[in-house]
């Protein structure tokens, strides 16, 4: 293993020594399969690469002061591989083999978790593809489930520090009764285009409203939303938004804290009346956003200190952080210790 600047790691893939996998033929999951292989090898016809038949998930394992490797929240992670698998057509993986491929693929790459001081973590990417052939649309008869790892450092380079989103019309991302509520690869690729235009402009990602109106936030493009306003903790409602783990993590920590929640659809016009907002997401943790630009009417929403990240967004990201690396109490039993 070359020696890895744990500090300096930006949100991007390194090869790690193993990865595990499962097969679905005639009816049944296979045995875990460990490989030092990166690559797959499949069928040209196979489902996921014509019509997408592709979800995914994603995760984190921290390494806490105490030397022990904390895993956050993977049974949720299960249940929503298996809800975006049902959503395709697709098999869904049992959570017990699940959860088994996931510690065991953190166990088998231990080099790898990011030490404590880093505040980097060992990001875990869980894998789910249609891997029989069909040339009509139809769905796969076989499944390939692939679970990898990578360390890796904050997705927005600004990591927690405020930065800047963009809203747009032109683009949306998950049309009504879509896809927008699973984790599924055409969503991403429905992304792509209009998240590279906001990074060109130097925005970190696109706040896309829904897509039938264009009058409610939906969420970023790699995380949710939220806001603060005085006591309130409020997040959008929406059947084509991910329905995110950190965030109904953060909902409980809000709750915890004597925060109101508010979980209902948001008025674009709102966003002049918080005090706060954020983007929440495993890769993204919190980061917060100080502007978001309309570049459609040309109109610019600030929120507090554009360098400093406000005091609410702070408690929870604090609270959040202390229980995935072990330094708060783990009072909702949210971590798996290996
Ligand atoms: N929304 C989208 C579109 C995402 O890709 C993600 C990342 O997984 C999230 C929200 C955040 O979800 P979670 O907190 O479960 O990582
Ligand atoms: C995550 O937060 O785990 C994500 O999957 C977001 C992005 C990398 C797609």
């Amino acid at each position: 293993m070359s020696k890895i600047d744990w500090a300096k790691l930006s949100f991007s893939y390194i090869k790690t020594d193993y990865n595990v996998r499962s097969y679905y033929k005639d009816g049944q999951w296979s045995e875990l399969e460990e490989t030092t292989s990166e690559a797959l090898t499949i069928h040209m016809a196979a489902t996921c690469v014509h019509y997408g038949q592709e979800a995914f998930e994603g995760l984190k394992a921290f390494k806490g002061k105490d030397g022990k490797i904390r895993i956050f929240r993977m049974d949720e992670n299960a249940k929503r591989l298996q809800n975006s698998a049902n959503g395709i057509l697709m098999q869904p993986v049992p959570t017990e083999l699940f959860t088994k491929a996931v510690v065991r693929a953190v166990e088998l790459n231990l080099d790898y978790v990011p030490p404590y001081e880093s505040g980097a973590a060992l990001y875990i990417r869980p894998l789910l593809i249609g891997s029989g052939p069909k040339v009509g649309v139809s769905p796969s008869e076989e499944y390939t489930f692939i679970v990898f790892v990578t360390p890796v450092g904050p997705y927005f380079k600004e990591g927690f520090k405020p930065t800047k989103q963009m809203i747009s019309r032109n683009f949306d991302r998950a049309a009504p009764h879509g896809t927008g509520h699973l984790k599924v690869g055409g969503n991403y690729a429905a992304s792509m285009r209009a998240g590279k235009i906001a990074h060109d402009g130097g925005y970190s990602s696109v706040l896309y409203l829904d897509s039938k109106e264009h009058k409610y936030i939906d969420e970023a493009g790699p995380a949710n939303f939220f806001a603060i306003k005085g006591n309130k903790y409020i997040t959008p409602l929406s059947e084509s938004i991910l329905p995110s783990i950190t965030n109904m993590s953060l909902i409980q920590l809000a709750e915890d804290m004597g925060l109101e929640i508010e979980r209902r659809r948001i008025l674009l016009e709102e966003l002049s009346e918080f005090d706060e907002v954020g983007a929440c997401g495993t890769a993204a943790v919190i980061s917060p956003i100080g502007e978001i630009d309309d570049i459609d009417k040309n109109i610019s929403y600030t929120f507090g200190d554009p360098n400093v990240a406000g005091p609410t967004c702070t408690k929870l990201y604090n609270k959040l952080r202390g229980i995935q690396y072990g330094d708060e109490p783990d009072t909702h039993g949210w971590v798996t210790i290996i």
